[in-house]
């Protein structure tokens, strides 16, 4: 798979490189294109330069213009040509930097999505939304603004200023070096610069991702601010993060404008100079009225890049803090995937779960959440868990399709480590309902049949039916055309829960794993449901989280979790017999005392 065989270069503009394959030589001719006009732009003062010496101001001018007439029509016609000629260049350049910046957008952009979908259950509860929205985002805008803005400033800078210098040194050496000696004083100011607001720049992106991370917190909990009527609580929050977001941004802004006056007034001191010792040149018969016209038509050519360098040092610098966020993120690897010499299995299983010994630790949780639990699910049996909430239900059925790695033990499907099989293979022979309900924004069928064209609309009913939701779902206005808002809304939590196991069933698992999945549905409903799920038209082992004695009852095997440990193990009768958690658990249901 490609995601997994990239190597982390060793800086950023390497990275960018690799990015744009494929249109590396048409960047480069860009690049030249650059170069080109920027050498284009010494013709219009070469050319007044001759204009004047030959027909203004020289001892022959007055003949000249006479006698040279057709000289001076060809300089001028030149002069236009030139013109026109570098309006092409810059334009196909410009048309050239924006293709490729965003042909390097494109690729980065579709590239970050695949390893967003591919990274495991850890990645999601290290990394917050907001913050993953502005990798994908404003990040990513930085790294094209660089392909198409900053390298194209820098290249026009430097072969602006190169070709002025050239063209000066060639003109007259010793007035060049008096002009172009202060340069390197800029320099060493901009290397300042670069030192002062580097930190900044990646201080100011971590305040932007806090300011979307609020954003899309409030906007996804809007429920529960409602609720809880803080909604000025929430529009302060806000309000503190856009201010510091603001305030870091302005602080920013001010760095370069302690820089700018003295980068300003060395950039105003050009002409100053190139004034007084052009002067004293000319007066001592060094040099031509041409020859300063040409100079001083030039010397925004040296001036303006310096200028521009603070412009391209705060760019580059954005570029450098968004880069490295986007760069994560792109040599991100799961730490669950598919091992070397996984095995496909793209048949069903026979379905038999068996856990050997297994205790599981959260990466980042201090105490073990599950010890040395040990069970077997035969094909085609029901295995209920229970226990207290907290006990480590969900954190159980987790370790089944690999969304986490035990940290002891090991659990087999058909005899075969999961962790040897390759986890497309394994994912999807498993129908999984988990405990937060997660629909689409789609209509009810496309939530059914979720991503799968292969299932037809009559087992989107039949599945709809099996978890009664049918019912629902005809007294609907759109039937199964109904739109559910994001995540469900419009739908009641019991409904969502019927949509959701309609789903997990339409895949026709060999494994079906139910987290709490009938919790909100009236006795009536789920007694249907567990009805239609002992059923099935298709061979199905059935691990079921659930707190009911109704549900728990009719299982194959029922778990009881205290504490991460296996509390009790066995059928309704045997449990009942024991007079253990579970016989009391049937008791505080039943309201009856003895049984
Ligand atoms: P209910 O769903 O409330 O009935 O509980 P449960 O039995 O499903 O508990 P679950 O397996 O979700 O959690 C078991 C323990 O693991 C609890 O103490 C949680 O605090 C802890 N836990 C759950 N998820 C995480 C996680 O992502 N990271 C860490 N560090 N701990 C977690
Ligand atoms: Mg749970």
């Amino acid at each position: 798979m490609k995601s997994n065989t990239k190597q982390f270069p060793k800086n950023k503009i390497a990275w960018l490189w690799e990015n744009m394959e494929g249109k590396r030589a048409l960047y480069f001719v860009g690049i030249l294109g650059t170069v080109l006009y920027n050498i284009l732009q010494l013709t219009i003062p070469y050319f007044s330069g001759k204009i004047v010496d030959l027909f203004l101001t020289g001892e022959n001018a007055a003949t000249n213009l006479q006698v040279h007439r057709d000289l001076l029509y060809r300089l001028l016609f030149a002069m236009v040509g030139f013109t026109f000629l570098r309006v092409i260049v810059v334009y196909g350049s410009c048309m050239i930097y924006e293709t490729v910046s965003q042909s390097v957008l494109y690729r980065v952009r579709n590239y970050l999505y695949d390893k967003l979908q591919r990274q495991d259950m850890t990645f999601y509860s290290t990394y917050r939304t907001g913050d993953l929205m502005t990798r994908q985002t404003g990040d990513l805008d930085a790294v094209r603004h660089m392909v198409a803005w900053v390298v194209r400033m820098v290249v026009e800078s430097f072969s602006l200023f190169a070709a002025a210098a050239v063209f000066f040194l060639y003109t007259n050496w010793k007035l060049a070096l008096c002009v172009l000696v202060i340069s390197p004083f800029v320099f060493w100011i901009i290397y300042l610069f670069r030192n002062r607001v580097a930190p900044m720049h990646a201080a100011l992106r971590e305040k932007l991702a806090q300011m979307n991370t609020c954003a899309q917190e409030n906007i996804s909990g809007n429920r529960v601010v409602k609720a809880f009527a803080r909604e000025d609580y929430e529009i302060e929050k806000f309000d503190r993060a856009n201010t510091d977001y603001a305030e870091t941004n302005k602080a920013t802004g001010m760095v370069w404008l302690k820089f700018f006056p003295i980068v300003e007034s060395i950039a105003n001191l050009m002409p100053v100079v190139l004034l007084a010792v052009g002067g004293v040149f000319m007066i001592r018969g060094q040099l031509t009225m041409g020859d300063y016209v040409a100079f001083s038509g030039l010397i925004w050519a040296i001036a303006n890049p310096m200028r521009q360098m603070g412009n391209i040092m705060n760019e580059f610098q954005r570029f450098s803090a968004a880069s490295k966020k986007v760069m994560e993120l792109y040599y991100s690897e799961p730490k669950i995937r598919d091992e070397e010499n996984a095995v496909s299995h793209p048949e069903r299983f026979e379905g038999k779960i068996e856990f050997d010994n297994v205790s599981f630790q959260y990466e980042d949780g201090d105490l073990p959440v599950l010890h040395n639990i040990s069970f077997t699910a035969h094909p085609n049996e029901t295995v209920a868990i229970m226990g207290e909430t907290g006990c480590g239900k969900t954190s159980l059925i987790n370790l089944i399709p690999r969304f986490y790695e035990p940290t002891e033990g090991q659990i087999r499907i058909d005899g075969i480590p999961v962790e040897q099989l390759k986890l497309y293979d394994l994912r999807k022979q498993i129908g999984l309902a988990t405990q937060d309900v997660l629909l689409y924004s789609d209509t009810i069928e496309g939530n059914i049949a979720y991503g799968d064209d292969s299932i037809k609309m009559n087992e989107v009913v039949k599945f709809a039916r099996y978890s009664a939701a049918a019912d629902f779902i005809s007294k609907m206005p759109e039937g199964y055309d109904t739109l559910v808002g994001e995540r469900g809304v419009g739908l009641s939590g019991g409904q969502k829960q019927r949509i959701s196991l309609a789903r997990a069933l339409a895949i026709r698992p060999s494994v079906l794993i139910l987290d709490d999945t009938t919790s909100a549905v009236d006795m009536e409903t789920e007694k249907q449901i567990q009805q239609s799920l002992r059923e099935l038209d298709f061979p199905c082992t059935k691990i079921v989280i659930a707190q009911r004695i109704s549900t728990t009852k009719t299982a194959d095997k029922i778990i009881v979790l205290q504490n991460g440990y296996i509390e009790e193990m066995g059928t309704h009768e045997e449990l009942m017999e024991k007079k253990g958690y579970y016989y009391e658990l049937v008791k505080l249901q039943t309201g009856v005392d003895e049984l």
